[in-house]
């Protein structure tokens, strides 16, 4: 994995301009917000990807050329968000693949295995990791079968993996088009973690609402929750937000239910990483909480998804597979010691809020609400 900070980061993040004092794009017109990561090249090329852990104190770009190094980019959340990890995964499939499409096909059919396990075995939440791995393999499995050669198969791969980074970016303008019907003008939005272009192959799912509301012409404000313990409200969603010039406000994510009980919120509006067939949906840590006040305050409280963060497979949230990640981001977080040394510490990356508390789901489908047994089976038949 190579780090490159200044040729290829004119065109990976079109618009980020790191550089550029905050102060001086809040007040300007909208602005295309960056993307997560890109493919460069053809199938001999890489992935090219914004390096999330270093926003926004720097916007550097990594270079990535293995399947491992996409399961450790994955792991290490340089890239995170459901739907931008689906789409890193599929372009680690085709990394893995074209490592060994110059060996006979059975070292072919191991390599891609391999890629696919690691992957597979980078986070645990995001369904929508799985379902990009479960389409590759599939592809490439029906593209074997017809007698196809290595090298050929791994040139589909790719052509898949762009597929679904395009269709991704497409499900992000529908969700943001529903989503904006939603809100008056005027009106101001509570979001947690990042669920923006960042988190995505397009526009994001829960910011592109506000994104599209905007570009609609409304004057929308945003608080956004810092989201502790690894700050994607604070580092990664203010800093889309300021550099797109839409007024966001940052909080302590404890800071939330008094605004919400001082009625300065008029919606909720977050993303998810897995969603049960009866409509439970596990996001990032807080997000329940926030669920359990927007309900106690009367506020609406929406989850922003596409279909393929929807797992049919499962009947409730109790199956959602919930990471916990290691003690030192609650008690070094970015490297200051926070709490003695030795303490225990309980870290959960994601809760499941139950499907009671949430009052739409906003899809590519449109606006989905209960009962979701029935509404999300509908609703998804299409997908
Ligand atoms: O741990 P992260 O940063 O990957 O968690 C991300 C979230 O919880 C997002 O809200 C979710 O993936 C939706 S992104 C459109």
């Amino acid at each position: 994995m190579t780090t490159r900070t200044a040729a290829r980061k004119k065109s990976i993040a079109k618009s980020a301009k790191s550089a550029e004092p905050a102060g001086s794009v809040k007040s300007a017109p909208f602005q295309a917000p960056a993307r997560a990561l890109e493919w460069v090249g053809e199938v001999d090329g890489w992935v090219e990807m914004i390096d999330q852990t270093r926003l926004p104190a720097s916007c550097e770009i990594l270079q990535i050329r293995t399947a491992e190094e996409i399961a450790e980019a994955i792991r290490r959340l340089s890239v995170r968000g459901a739907p931008a990890i689906g789409v890193a995964a599929a372009y680690g499939v085709v990394l893995g693949a074209r490592s060994a499409a110059g060996n006979g096909l059975g070292s072919f059919q191991r390599a891609l295995k391999e890629a696919i396990e690691k992957l597979a075995a980078s986070r645990p939440t995001a369904v929508n990791l799985f379902w990009a791995l479960k389409r590759m393999e599939e592809k490439a499995k029906s593209w074997i079968a017809e007698g196809r050669e290595a090298r050929e198969v791994a040139s589909l791969l790719l052509e898949e993996a762009r597929a679904i980074h395009r269709e991704d970016a497409a499900l992000c303008e529908a969700i943001g088009r529903h989503g904006a019907a939603l809100l008056r003008d005027g009106e101001t939005v509570l979001t947690h973690c990042n669920a923006g272009a960042l988190a995505t192959g397009g526009l994001g799912t829960a910011l592109a609402v506000i994104y599209r509301a905007v570009q609609d012409g409304k004057k929308i404000r945003v608080y956004a929750d810092e989201t502790r313990p690894l700050l994607q409200g604070a580092r990664l969603t203010a800093w889309e937000l300021v550099r797109a010039g839409i007024e966001v406000t940052l909080l302590c994510d404890s800071a939330a239910p008094v605004l919400l009980r001082a009625g300065r919120v008029d919606a909720v509006v977050v993303g998810a990483d897995r969603i049960a067939r009866n409509g439970d949906a596990a996001n990032k840590i807080g997000t329940y909480g926030l669920a359990v006040h927007a309900r106690g305050q009367g506020v609406p409280f929406y989850i922003a998804a596409p279909s393929t963060t929807f797992d049919l497979s499962i009947a409730s949230g109790r199956q959602i597979p919930i990471e916990e990640r290691r003690p030192e981001e609650v008690t070094a977080g970015f490297g200051l010691a926070t709490a003695p040394e030795g303490v225990r510490v309980y870290n959960p990356a994601f809760d499941v809020t139950p499907a009671a508390l949430i009052t739409a789901f906003i899809t590519e489908h449109g606006v989905i609400r209960p009962p979701y047994r029935r509404s999300i089976a509908a609703a998804l038949k299409r997908r």
